[in-house]
């Protein structure tokens, strides 16, 4: 998984959850969450423009898709930000960044399919770094982030599959 510069900050670990934890694994798990937050925010943005941008004769069924798509994202960030704070560290302010996503570019008048496509393996990057999250919060015995992330990747996959469903070609 690609490293971002750290700038977690430790709340207080003497209050904080995550108890049988090692500290030094809390943090490095903390540090994942946060790239993992901030790949779901780029995915968040990247499904709302497809939603607004797509022409197609499968428009309603592609807008609808993506609106359940980046509802479920919204309320997804939500959780991972929360588990960073349990894990005893602050959100960092980075995701104001997301606005210039680091995956491919996405130009509004792309046609349906490519946008799909696009959409797809940004779905799958995200599920390719969840699942790197959720082993290493697993072996350092954060069954919490590891179900949570989990979860996450279910979600993915099965956009994963919908999102290529709707294209008309291959
Ligand atoms: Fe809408």
């Amino acid at each position: 998984m690609a490293k971002s510069a750290s700038n977690i900050a430790p709340i207080d670990a003497a209050k904080t959850a995550g108890a049988g934890i090692e500290p030094a694994a809390r943090a490095a798990i903390a540090e994942q969450l946060s790239v993992v937050l901030e790949d779901t925010y780029s995915l968040l943005i990247r499904t709302q423009i497809v939603h607004w941008n797509v022409r197609s004769r499968a428009f309603l069924s592609i807008h609808e898709l993506t609106e359940q798509q980046y509802t479920a994202l919204f309320a997804a960030v939500d959780v991972i930000a929360e588990r960073i704070l349990a894990l005893g560290f602050h959100v960092p302010s980075k995701q104001g960044s997301v606005l210039s996503p680091k995956g491919i570019s996405l130009d509004p008048k792309a046609d349906a399919d490519e946008m799909l496509e696009i959409l797809a393996a940004e779905n799958e990057a995200c599920a390719r770094t969840a699942r790197e999250v959720a082993e290493a919060a697993d072996e350092a015995d954060d069954l919490v982030t590891a179900d949570m992330l989990t979860a996450r990747l279910a979600e993915l996959e099965k956009a994963v599959w919908m999102l290529r469903a709707h294209k008309t070609q291959g």
